[in-house]
């Protein structure tokens, strides 16, 4: 085993147990991207105020830049490394590499700073993907709904049927709450956009560094303010997995939807081929594997987010080894939100929408009841007297095995004489939604005007 480079007071050599019990290089090894940047940024700041010379600067550049394209082209492999973290996997490399300009690298720096940058650069970077995935899923759905502004279909509470809407307003319920998505990890990306770098191991350090400088040649928004809190926290780490906990929240009750709707019982949609599995013993199976994972790895994401905050809840500031355990968590929730996205919008895309099958439902359970009401309080009876009238009509019809739209003047009126031939347009499915015109409501009107507005 190398020498550790922090061996100098050590009379003894690690545990061989110890050693790979301690180490990170196994999943931080994902960061060596982001470690290189932060380095090479870090060195060129030491060598503008004059704390190592420009040569070394440089070599340490180049030489980070060659471990950079040698880890990129499979010839530099981590799995032969006993060094704890990729922090030190790439420091020893440098310095094998250049020699004492590589052992200038670390000054005025530690790898508490140094791996709380990692990990904001590395989540940055992702976080830019699932941005760009989840827009992605937002521009599916807004394509869908274009196509179905009159698709009726029930709305639901309790999931019994309820009024009638349409599937183009039940799909941007979904829009407004991934658009709301996407703000909310934007947000906390502003958060995670502060460079801690410089804060040393917990109290700054006495070279003259210009963190804002640093700050700036790596793209963040400014450095942080407190070296202390700058090592300490991975708050950044949790807000995302909570966003990311909401954004699966959501998704994994649209993937509930899926499931019954594309089940013979509703039989609403119907799933792809492509985006379906079979099953081993009953032929006729088609099942919707990947909404149902949707809906599973949401269990998964409240974990890691519920792991980040117990990992962090106890902890004296300012640097805790304990801390070496958000990465697996916060790495596992971009791993998977980024597995999930994709194929669930090729899911969403490919899916048939059997128009018919929903205005049958929307038709056939008394979901114009409301209406009805509506229709007597125009009529002058109040709402509380309608709503009664309306409830007796539906208990008849029960009784009768028919529906509203089937009953003859005659018998309406017997539950009021106010009732006229404009009733039936009145409760007409069409009309039912095609009135409700508030901002938000299911008109086809109002529905295409916020499409438009997107
Ligand atoms: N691998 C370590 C981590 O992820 C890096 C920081 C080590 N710092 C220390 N003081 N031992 O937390």
């Amino acid at each position: 085993m190398a020498k550790k480079m922090w061996a100098g007071r050590f009379e003894k050599a690690t545990d061989k147990d110890v050693n790979d019990y301690n180490s990170s290089l196994p999943f931080d090894c994902r960061m060596y991207k982001q470690d290189i940047e932060g380095s090479i940024a870090h060195s060129a700041m030491l060598s503008k105020q004059g704390i190592i010379s420009e040569e070394d600067a440089k070599s340490i550049a180049s030489g980070l830049l060659s471990i950079m394209e040698d880890i990129e082209d499979g010839k530099l492999l981590f799995d032969n490394s006993d060094a704890e973290d990729i922090h030190m996997f790439i420091e020893e490399e440098l310095t094998n590499r250049i020699g004492d300009a590589g052992k200038r690298l670390h000054t005025g720096r530690s790898r508490n700073d140094q791996v709380a940058l990692d990990q904001r650069l590395y989540l940055l970077d992702e976080t830019a993907t699932i941005i760009e995935k989840l827009d992605l899923l937002i521009q599916t759905l807004v394509d869908i709904a274009k196509d179905n502004l009159e698709t009726w279909m029930p709305g639901y509470t309790h999931l019994q049927r309820a009024q009638p809407i349409t599937f183009a307003h039940y799909l941007c319920a979904y829009i407004e709450m991934f658009k709301r998505d996407v703000e909310r990890i934007a947000a906390s990306s502003k958060r995670t956009a502060i460079s801690p770098l410089g804060s040393g191991a917990l109290a700054g350090t006495t070279y003259p560094l210009d963190r804002e400088w640093t700050a700036d040649q790596l793209g963040m928004n400014s450095c942080s303010q407190n070296s202390l809190d700058g090592v300490a926290d991975r708050d950044f780490a949790i807000e995302f997995a909570s966003s990311i906990s909401i954004l699966m929240m959501h998704l994994s009750r649209f993937s509930e939807e899926i499931i019954l709707y594309s089940s013979q019982e509703f039989k609403f949609i119907e799933l792809d081929d492509a985006y379906s599995t079979g099953s081993s013993m009953m032929p006729q199976k088609k099942n919707p594997d990947v909404a149902e994972l949707t809906r599973g790895k949401t269990g998964r994401v409240y974990g890691n987010l519920i792991s980040l905050l117990v990992i962090m809840k106890g902890l004296p500031l300012t640097y805790n080894k304990d801390m070496q355990e958000v990465q697996e968590a916060l790495f596992d929730t971009i791993d998977t939100i980024e597995g999930v996205l994709t194929p669930f919008t090729g899911m969403v895309k490919t899916m048939k929408i059997n128009k018919d099958r929903m205005a049958e439902a929307a038709l056939g359970g008394f979901t114009n009841a409301t209406d009805l009401a509506d229709y007597l309080v125009r009529k002058g009876i109040p709402f509380r007297n309608t709503h009664e009238i309306s409830g007796k009509l539906v208990h008849y019809c029960i009784e009768n095995n028919t529906t509203l739209e089937k009953l003859s003047l005659d018998e309406y009126k017997q539950f009021s004489e106010a009732f006229d031939n404009d009733v039936f347009d009145a409760i007409s499915l069409k009309t039912c939604v095609e009135k409700r015109l508030v901002t938000g409501a299911p008109s086809p009107m109002q529905v295409k005007l916020y499409l438009e507005s997107l």
